[in-house]
């Protein structure tokens, strides 16, 4: 397909689009597909073309855009991962080219030639489905005139503004169904197993997945733990007839006093720090201070992977319908949220640098946790 470039004095009044481009930024999630079908549908059943982005503002920078009609997204509302391609990398006023003389990567600002490509296209707003990372990244487009319509995902749900966001339902089942499973060898052979989940610096996906599969012990980065109290829980149910432990630890936990382990650092990635290994530095410690045979593992990528549950098919429809009707409405750069049970909207970049954390003082699935006798590490619950 070719199009005649468009000017920026060709574009039209939001309420009036008549073309749109769609992608998908940041690590994948469960119902990033369902949202692309979700706002395809939509648009093209209210005569506005639909034009796909691949791997993030990628697609943008190197000009692969494709046409998406009621065929190509026929039978993805189950699929996990994005049929667009995904890229954390691909920060369009950051975009690293190459290597230099010292081996370290050159980075240019690659906004116009994003523009020239959206001229090209005759794309006239933009729905951007990603975290915060992917709407800090709009915002260059955004002050160029382009409508900039945000969807929040991610499976760590820390996204500031909304309640929910897409892929972190599925996540915490994925999440859940690997922490029960671990319970057969930990109860035949009276082990610890300590089960490391994603999460980043918020707690959530371990908090649901703790709670949901019943877990001993839940570490969240949100509540330093003392190992000390960890292993007196440990002993405790190691003295009960076939006694055993199952601790649900965030990737972002640390010990009072400590700082998170760092897996590793990748430079070129706009979110450079990527977490990982306090599991099985929680089970070595917990075997060598109690002498109770420790094992860990962690989930990693499983949890972001397969088929979105019900839940996150029905939350990513909405918010691609959302997202789509605020454009007919002429609403301008907004992020659709999610508040207290209701759809609404929010400046886009207002989720920029913030996240919403578990507030352990207040958050009542902590308080829930607790009357379970839910071990934190923090010596307020004590195991019976
Ligand atoms: O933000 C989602 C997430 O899955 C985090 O929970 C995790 O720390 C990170 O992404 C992993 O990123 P990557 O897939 O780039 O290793």
């Amino acid at each position: 397909m070719t199009h005649e470039p468009m000017s920026a004095s060709d574009r039209v009044p939001m309420s009036g689009v008549r073309r749109i481009g769609v992608l998908t930024g940041g690590g994948d999630c469960p119902g990033l597909n369902a949202v692309i079908r979700a706002v395809t549908k939509d648009a093209l059943f209210h005569g506005i073309e639909v034009m796909g982005i691949e791997d993030g503002f990628a697609g943008l920078i190197e000009d692969r855009i494709v046409p998406l009609d009621r065929r190509t997204v026929g039978n993805i509302l189950t699929r996990g991962g994005t049929i667009l391609g995904s890229s954390n990398k691909a920060n369009p006023q950051h975009y690293a080219i190459g290597l230099g003389d010292d081996g370290k990567p050159v980075y240019r600002d690659m906004v116009e030639v994003c523009m020239t490509t959206i001229d090209l296209h005759r794309i006239e707003a933009l729905v951007v489905i990603g975290g915060d990372g992917t709407m800090s990244a709009a915002k260059p487009f955004a002050d160029r005139g382009i409508n900039c319509i945000g969807v929040p995902k991610t499976i760590d749900n820390d996204l500031w503004g909304t309640d929910l966001t897409f892929g972190f339902m599925t996540a915490v089942s994925n999440a859940t169904e690997a922490l029960d499973k671990v319970h057969t060898t930990a109860a035949s052979h009276h082990r610890t197993i300590v089960v490391e989940v994603m999460g980043r610096n918020a707690g959530w996906l371990a908090l649901h997945s703790g709670i949901a599969s019943g877990s001993d012990v839940i570490l969240l980065p949100e509540i330093p733990f003392e190992l000390d109290d960890v292993c007196h829980t440990v002993e405790t149910r190691a003295q009960r007839k076939f006694g055993f432990t199952i601790i649900c630890c965030s990737e972002g936990a640390k010990p009072k006093g400590g700082k998170q382990i760092v897996d590793r650092v990748i430079e070129t990635s706009p979110d450079p720090v990527r977490l990982g290994g306090v599991g099985k530095w929680v089970a070595n410690e917990i075997e060598s201070r109690t002498g109770i045979e420790s094992r860990s593992v962690v989930l990693g990528h499983v949890q972001r992977g397969g088929v979105p549950v019900a839940a996150d098919r029905v939350l990513a429809t909405r918010f691609g319908h959302a997202a789509m009707e605020m454009l007919r409405m002429g609403k301008t750069n907004r992020l659709v949220v999610m508040q207290e049970g209701n759809l609404s909207d929010v400046e886009i970049t207002s989720a920029a640098d913030k996240q919403r954390l578990v507030q352990p003082d207040t958050d009542p699935l902590v308080e829930a946790a607790r009357s379970v006798y839910t071990c934190f590490g923090d010596g307020l619950t004590k195991v019976v």
